[in-house]
């Protein structure tokens, strides 16, 4: 059997991305109402166990895959990695093959996208990108799914980028040639988005816009979505949020957006930095049901990668 790794978006048919998303919604329904550490009625991944390296913190990432797991009926292991001999010097590959001995599932935070792929190439079991310096997927399932619960058509919509074009606009420029939508993505110069990511997409007919300022970007937008001006490995954040401030979300921003435009942020936020308290406790937020949502994508994700 082929190993399914959940690696990065372009890499999945679109077909496949919509299945999983299409299970996330049907599993998220099916459970309403019922307590949160209550085993899914069909328990699919009754007898399997994942484990969960971090190599950086985490809140969601962390408890959201834990949850998932138990209410799939597996378990999970998890650890950081300066816990491990990894923190140590022992070689990723190695690490990667004594854990595939263990457990079904391995869901890997990376400081190093390269890392993960190492990791991935060496495992006899799916591997899950839980995060890396490159990309996010896991969040961009969530987010979607969170736009289509909020009645988005995904097919031929505009999301809006703005601020730092980091590993989580890496994800969304994947998923826009899979899911129809298209991104206008406003950043400094400095800040612009990875170009390979921008040029797989565009080879798979995806639109992507790039522009200088977050205005042009929000211009009739169906969405608005920014992140931390400063993630987890940058080095350099007073220049970040001085050069970043005028992308910050506010009011006025939200305003140049479609009426009724939404509001994404993968959290954790930074009020009066990228964006204001009253966009992200306002209405058009959906900040909360997208970091909910982390964990009902993410259980269809698990299911996908073990074929269940
Ligand atoms: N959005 C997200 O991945 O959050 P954590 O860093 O808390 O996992
Ligand atoms: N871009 C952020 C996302 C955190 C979930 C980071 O990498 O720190």
């Amino acid at each position: 059997m082929t190993y399914r790794h959940f690696i990065d978006l372009w890499q999945l048919e679109a077909s496949e991305l919509r299945a999983i998303l299409d299970q996330a919604h049907a599993m998220k329904r099916a459970r309403q109402g019922w307590p949160k550490g209550k085993v899914d009625a069909d328990a699919p991944l009754e007898g399997h166990t994942m484990a969960m390296i971090f190599e950086k913190n985490s809140t969601r990432t962390r408890f959201s895959f834990e949850a998932a797991m138990r209410q799939l009926g597996g378990d999970s292991i998890i650890a950081t990695a300066s816990d491990m001999q990894l923190g140590r010097g022992e070689t990723v590959e190695d690490t990667a093959r004594v854990l595939s001995r263990y457990v079904d599932m391995v869901m890997l935070r990376a400081n190093s996208h390269g890392d993960l792929e190492v990791f991935a190439e060496a495992a006899s079991v799916p591997v899950i990108n839980g995060l890396t310096d490159r990309s996010h997927p896991c969040q961009i399932m969530a987010d979607l799914m969170t736009l289509e619960e909020s009645g988005l058509d995904l097919k031929g919509a505009r999301l809006a980028w703005v601020g730092d074009g980091n590993n989580v606009c890496s994800s969304f420029i994947h998923a826009a040639p899979k899911f129809g939508f298209s991104m206008a993505i406003g950043t400094p110069d400095r800040f612009a988005p990875d170009e390979d990511d921008v040029s797989i997409a565009r080879d798979l007919q995806g639109r992507i816009d790039l522009y200088d300022t977050a205005e042009e970007a929000a211009a009739g937008a169906d969405v608005v979505i920014t992140d931390t001006f400063v993630s987890m490995g940058d080095r350099d954040g007073p220049a970040r949020l001085a050069e970043l401030d005028p992308y910050a979300v506010t009011d006025e921003l939200m305003e140049l957006a479609q009426g009724g435009a939404k509001f994404l942020h993968c959290l954790p936020a930074h009020r009066g930095e990228e964006v204001d308290a009253e966009v992200i406790d306002g209405a058009s937020s959906l900040v909360w049901d997208e970091a909910e949502n982390r964990l009902h994508a993410q259980k269809a994700i698990m299911r996908w990668c073990l074929y269940k």
